[in-house]
């Protein structure tokens, strides 16, 4: 049994202007010590697919389909079943490293309050209370680990440290940590080195890799960037407008793209053979009124009738799945 199953979700929110169909038929799925990455353009739907796992859609959020976690339905399964397994056995890396951390409290203060709180739906305040007070000594040493696993030199002192006086890639290390300290067997990292220079993006993305193949997990990676998928990813999930477009190894979704979507992502990343780059023109679609059939066929070079009026099927062909027309036999 995979470690994770995503069967046909799909994800709607509803605002004032109507339903937004942001995700749209995804299935996926990642079996243990395996990473997979999801690649797509800003608002193709990656965030919420994620927050759907995490079972921390917002209110207006609509999710149908089955996201199995071990065999669980995460998104049927009780708010207590689900309370155990997130921070716990799930652990996640936000988006934005910054805002994840209040700068009014010390790293170590954070890391109790993960601590204490993973695998809970809430705690008593008097519990809370009686636990943070005795925590420090017993959970201290587990914080260093932690720390040092994530390849942190002067655990002491970044622990009484506040977020602004660490550097952004220190910053990430420390949430690594907070999120590896449980054990968990999967972590979901959303764009963990978008904000990041060149250098220290692949030094975290180094050791993530490292406590991947260390700890046995499995990492669901989030990025708009095939350099990073290409860099970290066993698997790559295509997205185009939350439909699927192609799935498959990173070494054959990116080495020989069947799809149309990936060969014009390919070709608008820049060259170091100095060739142009040729970026896709056009943008992603009003989600409240989706092109029907496959949502690429506006921006597509090579779309048919059929293109507009059914969505393509997942075909399998030379070792992926391919949702296009052109791939139909
Ligand atoms: N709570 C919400 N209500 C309405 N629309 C939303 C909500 N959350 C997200 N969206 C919309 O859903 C779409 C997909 O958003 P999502 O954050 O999942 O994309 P993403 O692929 O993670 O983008 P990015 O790369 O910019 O992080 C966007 O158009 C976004 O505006
Ligand atoms: S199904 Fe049609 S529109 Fe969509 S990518 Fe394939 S050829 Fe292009
Ligand atoms: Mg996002």
């Amino acid at each position: 049994m995979a470690l994770l199953d995503v069967r046909n979700l799909y994800i709607g929110y509803k605002t004032f202007k109507g339903v937004l169909d942001v995700v749209d038929g995804i299935s996926f799925s990642i079996e243990r010590g395996e990473s997979l990455a999801l690649v797509g353009e800003s608002g193709s739907g990656k965030t919420s697919i994620v927050k759907a796992i995490l079972r921390s859609l917002p209110g207006n959020a609509i999710a149908r389909g089955r996201i199995l976690f071990e065999g669980l339905d995460l998104l049927s399964a009780s708010k207590e079943e689900v309370s155990k397994i997130r921070g716990a056995r799930i652990a996640y890396i936000p988006q934005e490293p910054l805002s994840a951390l209040n700068q009014l409290f010390t790293i170590e203060e954070h890391f109790i309050d993960r601590l204490l709180l993973a695998g809970r739906e809430q705690t008593s305040l008097l519990r809370y209370i009686r636990e943070r007070r005795r925590a420090p000594r017993e959970l201290r040493e587990l914080m260093i680990k932690a720390l040092e696993e994530a390849r942190i030199g002067e655990p002491e002192r970044v622990l009484s440290s506040y977020p602004f006086q660490l550097s952004g890639g220190m910053l990430q290390r420390v949430l690594i940590a907070m999120a590896v300290a449980t054990r968990p067997s999967l972590l979901l990292a959303d764009e963990p080195t978008t904000a990041l220079d060149v250098i220290t993006q692949k030094e975290i993305l180094g050791l993530l890799k490292d406590l991947q193949r260390e700890m046995g997990m499995s990492i669901l990676y989030v990025t708009h960037d095939l350099g990073v998928a290409r860099m970290v990813a066993d698997k790559i999930l295509v997205l185009y407008a939350g439909q699927p477009a192609e799935l498959g190894s990173s070494a054959r979704v990116l080495g020989s793209p069947l799809h149309p979507y990936t060969s014009g992502l390919l070709r608008s990343i820049p060259k170091l053979s100095g060739e142009p780059m040729r970026p896709i023109e056009g943008g992603l679609p009003d989600y409240t009124n989706p092109p029907g059939g496959c949502r690429f066929h506006p921006r597509c070079p090579h779309a048919m009738d059929k293109c507009r009026a059914l969505k393509p099927p997942g075909i399998a062909m030379d070792e992926r799945l391919v949702h296009c027309w052109l791939y139909e036999v």
